[in-house]
């Protein structure tokens, strides 16, 4: 069977499901590389089959040698036409490596926000995986949620919030460069966009687990936010997403009220940026990645995610280099943050048009290379074999 990469604007819809399985043994050997880091043995991933949630499972499980529970939403392979989505492989891929090593790596593939999802992996910790976690990382991103108290629905939005914010866009499919235009959230979208990317269903799973009785002494959750700069504020921090940002933060606190009679913490990391099915679609974004990464690379601190999360959690969280804000929040993003990496990139997408945004000027190139990975395409060390769909309908999640 041949494998086709197909994008319809900046969505992938084609998936290589053996280049998916390749990307993640690529993580995994970036990880060894780094050898051994003491961090806890028992963890809980929501929204652990990509980008963010997927690398922190592999710098876990083979950085400090972790048993993974893995939570995510993904779909299986019923034709050729229709081989399902990415996450579901690299759910497949963690699992196998993992098991070869002698770690425990369950996955759950089922809706996180439903009552269902938390107490099928209560069950699961309290009579297969020793009783009890010490960390929980919430790295959802999603474009919907259903409340499972009243069923209703609702969508999240990436629009600004005031005025409107016109900009220039790229569309990879096309390989264009154009202008942008995006509309001001209403009131309604801004409120559902926080229900839906917001910190309530973090929340409501801390308290689950907690009441179930299921959390360490101790206990750690982390929750991956954004902040970014001048250069993004206008659609970012100051639209919609930075309002859902913002919920977290608050729920931070609660969760942080709720751990203390068990010594337990709920730490916001600020991460950097990085391209994921979830920022590809934010218009604008991908003309700031193309600049800063190519100012990054140039001074040698662009990231992929799993270079970005085996730092946060072995030098920062489990090792001896946190950098805290005032306001609590762990800031992994100060690389991207520095003053001469941003005005370099301003300077840079300044200057950016039609026909220089995909030359050596920018880093285009790598952010395609990186896009294209996320669904098993220009994989490094990838090797073509032959597989039929039986075969991949065979595989077990
Ligand atoms: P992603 O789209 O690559 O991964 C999202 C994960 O959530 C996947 O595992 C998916 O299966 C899971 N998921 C989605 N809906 C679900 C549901 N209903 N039930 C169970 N699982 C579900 O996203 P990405 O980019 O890794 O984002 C993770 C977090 O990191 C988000 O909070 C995002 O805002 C944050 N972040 C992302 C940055 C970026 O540049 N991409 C920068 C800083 C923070």
């Amino acid at each position: 069977m041949k494998f086709k990469q197909n994008i319809r604007g900046n969505v992938a819809l084609g998936v290589n499901p053996l280049g998916c399985k390749q990307e993640v043994l690529n993580q995994i050997d970036y990880v060894k590389s780094k050898g051994h880091y003491d961090a806890p043995k028992k963890v809980l991933i929501i929204g652990a089959s990509s980008s963010y949630g997927l690398a922190t499972r592999i710098s876990l499980a083979f950085g400090a040698g972790a048993d993974t529970i893995g939570v995510s939403f993904e779909k299986g392979p019923k034709s050729e036409r229709n081989l399902g989505t990415a996450g579901w492989y690299n759910n497949i891929a963690f699992r196998e490596a993992a098991e070869k090593e002698g770690l425990v790596a369950k996955n759950f593939v089922t809706d996180a926000f439903s009552h269902t999802a938390k107490q099928e992996v209560i069950n699961y910790i309290k009579n297969e995986f020793g009783g009890k976690v010490d960390l929980v990382v919430y790295s959802l991103a999603s474009g919907r949620r259903t409340d499972p108290d009243t069923g209703e629905t609702y969508t999240s939005s990436i629009k600004a919030i005031g005025d409107k914010v016109v900009g220039p866009n790229i569309n990879m499919q096309k390989e264009e460069f154009f202008t942008d235009t995006l509309e001001p959230a209403t009131e309604q979208e801004i409120a559902d966009t926080v229900k839906v990317m917001g910190g309530e269903d973090w929340e409501i799973w801390m308290k689950a687990l907690k009441e179930a009785d299921v959390l360490s002494d101790g206990v750690l959750t982390t929750n991956y936010s954004y902040l970014g700069t001048e250069l993004n504020r206008p659609y970012y921090g100051g639209g919609t997403l930075g309002q859902a940002k913002a919920d977290c933060d608050v729920k931070a606190d609660n969760i942080n009220k709720l751990l203390a009679d068990i010594n337990g913490k709920a730490q916001i990391v600020v991460a950097t940026a990085v391209t994921t099915k979830a920022s590809s679609v934010i218009p604008f974004f991908i003309v700031y990645c193309i600049g800063l990464y190519k100012v990054m690379s140039e001074k040698g601190t662009h990231e992929t995610p799993i270079m970005h999360q085996d730092r946060i959690y072995r030098e920062m969280i489990y090792g001896d280099k946190p950098e805290y804000d005032d306001e609590g929040r762990l800031r992994p993003d100060s690389w991207e943050l520095d003053s001469d990496t941003q005005a370099e990139t301003e300077e840079l997408i300044m200057k950016l048009n039609e026909d220089n945004f995909n030359t050596d000027m920018t880093a285009y190139d790598l952010f395609y290379k990186e896009f294209s990975n996320l669904s098993g395409f220009m994989v490094d060390n990838y090797v073509e074999e032959d597989i039929t769909i039986d075969e991949l309908k065979s595989w077990e999640y």
